[in-house]
């Protein structure tokens, strides 16, 4: 663990989230500065695991010259994937039954093979899942948290949420004077499988009517009622932000696709259900809008950039510093370290008694509870 640090490679896993490009900016800037080599792994591990596939053998050289002007672009000059975990990797037997198996030691194999001395992987709790495992292995590595949802543990926020919360707002800004001119429902639905900080922090800042939250089980009699009370009150349309993961009290997730080896469930549909639902109840002109992947594309705000920033510069402070195993956090005020233990597997829901979701109730939101 102690030999010197002179190669170092990035990896980028699981959803691309706007800030990836700014993290490896920082990481390969702070490394160059100690004379440290930098390589990016392409899509995820997939350069080590099916180095055929590339060219340049999986990795490739990542220069000052590489990422210059690249912090405010969306998605990852990696390149990302969400299936293949090498944890759990799925083989077909012969007799055509899918099997998993633990690819890690090839990874540590690479790394031994072509001199890389550590790895910064960048990802969301799948990723630090695998860099736990590989950090537990003997590699030397630090994770970065990255994720639009927000769900991951031990970080006040992951990089991604931001921008995806400021598109969401103002997706919701825009949709008031349309519902409000046709007297409509309109039902936004956006990602958070299984956390609705998406949903808590848009629909508050873009004034949705009802907020619907996979922590919070909802009942729509409770949507409409609110409808109603805003109906009598002369407000005669209505915003309903819904996360895809949230569900009715007595009843499932909309899955677009259940999960099988190798993927996880789709989520999707739950937004169409509840505007279809509510003009059923309501007797009122409903229509959704999904706003998915867009969320996931786009420049980082400066928040997210710059979070993206600090979090790579810390990446490699934290291996100059000896340090494996851990992931760089956003504490207040500086970054932090933390065990990857303390975030590997954990997922981080919004607290049903934070002062936020309690804001909503002040304002007279309706949570569908
Ligand atoms: O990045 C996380 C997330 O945005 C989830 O909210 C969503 O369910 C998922 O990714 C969808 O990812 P994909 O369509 O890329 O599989």
């Amino acid at each position: 663990m102690s030999s010197p640090i002179r190669r170092i490679a990035i990896c980028t896993g699981g959803g691309d989230a706007p800030g990836l490009n700014a993290v490896i900016r920082a990481t390969v800037i702070a490394a160059t500065n100690l004379g440290w080599e930098c390589y990016g792994i392409h899509e995820g591990y997939n350069g080590i695991l099916f180095p055929e596939r590339y060219p340049d053998g999986g990795v490739f050289k990542l220069t000052r010259d590489r990422v210059r002007g690249i912090a405010h672009l969306g998605g990852t000059i990696l390149g990302t994937t969400n299936k293949g975990n090498p944890l759990h990797f799925p083989i077909r037997m012969p007799d055509g039954t899918v099997k998993e198996v633990d690819r890690t030691d090839e990874i540590l194999e690479f790394f031994g093979r072509r001199e890389l001395d550590a790895l910064v992987s960048i990802g969301g709790d799948g990723s630090l899942t695998i860099a736990h495992a590989l950090a537990k292995k003997g590699l030397r590595v630090v994770g970065v948290p990255k994720t639009i949802d927000n769900d991951l543990d031990k970080t006040n926020t992951t990089f991604g949420f931001d921008t995806a919360v400021a598109f969401a707002t103002e997706c919701l800004d825009r949709l008031h004077s349309t519902a409000e001119s046709h007297q409509r429902i309109i039902v936004v639905e956006v990602m958070g499988r299984y956390a609705g900080w998406i949903a808590l922090h848009a629909g508050i800042s873009g004034g949705s009517h009802s907020i619907l939250i996979p922590e919070i089980p909802f009942n729509l009699d409770k949507v409409a009622a609110k409808i109603r009370e805003r109906d009598n009150q002369g407000r005669l349309y209505s915003l309903v932000t819904v996360a895809e993961g949230a569900k009715p009290a007595d009843g499932h997730r909309a899955v677009l696709q259940a999960a099988e080896i190798g993927h996880e469930e789709r989520l999707g549909g739950e937004g169409e259900r509840v505007a279809k639902a509510l003009q059923e109840i309501t007797g009122k002109d409903a229509r959704v809008v999904v706003l998915g992947h867009l969320l996931r594309g786009g420049s980082p705000t400066s928040f997210d950039r710059l979070a993206a920033l600090r979090f790579g510069a810390a990446a490699v402070r934290a291996l100059h510093e000896g340090h494996s195993g851990i992931m760089v956090a956003l504490g207040f005020p500086n970054v932090n370290y933390v065990p990857l233990e303390e975030v590997a597997g954990r997922m981080k829901g919004v607290p049903l008694d934070c002062d936020t979701i309690q804001t909503g109730r002040d304002l007279g939101i309706c949570f569908g509870d």
